[in-house]
């Protein structure tokens, strides 16, 4: 009820300060303090086009400028005293503004609102962030290049529905995740260039009568050019979503992979030992050392994938133009970015660090009858059966082994002419398990050479 707590920007129409509880649900400046950057790169354009189209003097538009430079390094050096009274960081920049250069600082929002303001400086925060997760992307697979290069011909299960299928390389199954890693990146770039258009100047959401030159402001910010439509610009929050998906698709690769690096570090596999710096022990179990941070890089996701789900049901039923519901939009994509990098930083360290065990790797490779497609494709190859008698052929000979409590490999020639008399000794050539990989010359194949080629592919782009 008091001038003390009436609103200086608005206050010309209100008799009376918010209740507390109001104030309270209103303000972001506890989250959006993250955007003082960004905000203050928005009002320093501003200011500048302001004054180079003569809507300001060049003596305040300066004035303005540096006291923004001020009051940046005032937020920076941590000497800056947020006021949820201001509600948010925009009315705390121009609040701090005003007692730094006086009435000057009244002159900076002609032309423009926070409807205008919020959506840029927003769009600026996530398109670093869309920049700072190619580079954590980037050095992933710098990471498993390396690790994939070290053992292009290392043999492995390779494994549908978690059973063994085919021998395949190590650097075959780590060279997926580059792929894999580099599509992501991808949707981060494409995202960054469809989000690369400046809504400043949209002002509430009708455009301004003021000359403006949103050409010169889009321009000094970074960006392509200015969003064409001004409701569209206040609107829509497609940009952040577009991060949010990205950022779940990675976090789903990361996720699936976490899952592997938990399984083959297990004493069942021993596929793979993880760094000391990268586990953890057990405060009851000396023997343990437990795989954390994959696992917690696995439920991470669900953190992302949550933030991109609230905000869609933030922005789904909202009419043009801007409706409040739109201040809720920034916490969950600040903390999916948080996460997002944390994981990408973490498993580029796992996978750094990570040895493999190479004769654990080949073991495995050889067991559950992995060579039984190369029985089969010999057959084909060799006696010219047709594929489906050739796989019933095999069939009945892994069902021997099994009774055995063999390999195929082990079968006898005499037992190989069992299942089918044309079998001769050249067979055996397909059983070994380096046999198979190496025979899997088909583009994109497991084949080290393959594998090589793909590596050499990955050096040359990332450079
Ligand atoms: N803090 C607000 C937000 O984050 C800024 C925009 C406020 N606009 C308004 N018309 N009240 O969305």
């Amino acid at each position: 009820m008091t001038d003390r707590t009436q609103n200086t920007m608005w206050g010309g129409r209100f008799a009376a300060g918010p209740d507390a509880i109001m104030e309270a649900i209103n303000a972001s400046i506890g989250f959006d303090r993250r955007l003082h950057a960004q905000d203050i790169a928005g009002s320093r354009a501003h200011a500048a086009m302001l004054a180079a189209q003569g809507i300001i003097s060049d003596k305040d538009a300066t004035a303005i400028r540096e006291g923004l430079l001020t009051v940046l390094s005032e937020i920076e050096g941590g000497n800056f005293v947020f006021s949820t009274a201001l509600e948010d960081i925009h009315m705390n920049v121009e609040a701090r503004l005003k007692e730094v250069i006086g009435e000057p600082a009244g002159r900076l929002h002609t032309a423009r609102s926070r409807n205008d303001q919020v959506a840029t400086d927003f769009r600026l925060w996530v398109r670093d962030q869309a920049d700072a997760a190619i580079v954590g992307l980037v050095a992933l697979q710098k990471a498993l290049l390396r690790q994939a290069e070290a053992g292009a011909d290392w043999v492995m299960p390779g494994f549908t529905h978690l059973q063994t299928a085919q021998p395949v390389t190590w650097g075959h199954h780590m060279m997926a995740y580059v792929e894999m890693f580099g599509r992501d990146a991808g949707r981060f770039a494409d995202a960054r260039a469809r989000m690369n258009e400046c809504p400043l100047g949209a002002a509430a959401l009708a455009g301004t009568s003021f000359p403006i030159d949103r050409h010169a402001t889009a321009e000094a910010l970074g960006f392509d050019r200015p969003m064409a439509n001004s409701l569209d610009a206040v609107s829509d929050r497609d940009f952040a979503l577009e991060f949010l998906a990205a950022a779940s698709i990675t976090a789903m690769h990361l996720s699936r992979f976490a899952e592997e690096l938990v399984i083959w570090s297990s004493a069942q596999f021993r596929f793979v030992a993880l760094s000391d710096r990268f586990s953890t022990g057990s405060s009851i179990m000396p023997q343990k050392k437990n795989p954390d941070a994959a696992e917690l890089i696995r439920a991470k996701i669900g953190r992302i994938m949550g933030a991109n789900v609230a905000l869609m049901m933030v922005m789904k039923g909202l009419p043009l133009a801007y409706s409040k519901d739109m201040q809720e939009d920034k916490e969950q994509v600040f903390d999916a970015a948080d996460t997002l990098m944390l994981a990408l930083a973490a498993m580029e360290g796992m996978v750094r660090d990570m040895t493999a065990n190479r004769a654990s790797l080949e073991a495995a490779a050889a067991s559950g009858f992995s060579t039984a497609t190369d029985l089969a494709d010999w057959l084909v190859r060799a006696l010219g059966l047709p594929f489906r008698d050739a796989h019933h052929v095999t069939g009945s000979l892994v069902a021997l082994a099994e009774k055995k409590g063999c390999d195929l490999p082990e079968l006898s020639l005499d037992e190989m002419k069992s299942a089918h008399p044309g079998i001769t000794q050249e067979v055996y050539s397909v059983l070994g398990v380096h046999n198979s990989v190496a025979s899997r010359q088909s583009y994109g194949g497991t084949a080290p050479d393959q594998v090589r080629a793909q590596v050499a592919r990955w050096k040359e782009r990332l450079g």
